[in-house]
């Protein structure tokens, strides 16, 4: 699963696990638990691009296993990590509007690339600089703004049939 922060990664990857008896892979998770810290003290400590050495290292760790990986928002900024995505089909990308997704990760303080500023103006950047990378990437592309989580989910599972 790939998309912005707030795209519903994690939850709707969670139930697509539970639908398919597959283990759920935050890959956020999965770095935090290795580095033995949060997010916002890894990008304090080590910076953006520490972080994303990790999650480099956590993608090439986990992609693979029998399992519904829910990617960090930035995953697709590495060429190494797209060109890693494109090889372990299928990508689902839940592209939404910086719009839709403001309203839902607005003051959210785990989440160090929108903790400064104004977070429709940050997420307008993001969208703009990697809703191209997500679409280079991705088998399927659901219209998240315009599903609920359990619409959501069916889409996924009759692209999957
Ligand atoms: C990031 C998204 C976050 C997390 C980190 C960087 C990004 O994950 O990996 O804060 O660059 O968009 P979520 O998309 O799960 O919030």
């Amino acid at each position: 699963m790939i998309g912005l922060m707030g795209s519903g990664k994690s939850s709707i990857g969670r139930r697509l696990a539970k639908k398919l008896k597959l283990d759920l892979i935050d890959l956020d998770d999965y770095i935090v638990a290795q580095a033995g810290m949060s997010i916002p003290d890894i990008f304090a400590e080590r910076g953006e691009d520490g972080f994303r050495d990790m999650e480099t290292a956590a993608l090439r760790a986990v992609l693979g296993r029998p399992a519904v990986i829910a990617s960090g928002g930035g995953v697709v900024m590495r060429e190494e990590n797209r060109a890693l995505l494109k090889e372990h089909t299928p990508v689902i990308w839940l592209k939404a509007s910086p719009e839709f997704l403001a309203e839902r990760i607005d003051g959210d303080s785990n989440r160090p690339l929108i903790a400064e500023g104004d977070t429709l103006s940050r997420l307008q950047q993001l969208a703009e600089l990697r809703y191209p990378l997500y679409e280079e990437c991705a088998d399927f592309t659901l219209p998240r703004g315009d599903m609920n989580k359990p619409d959501a989910l069916a889409a996924i599972l009759k692209f999957l049939d």
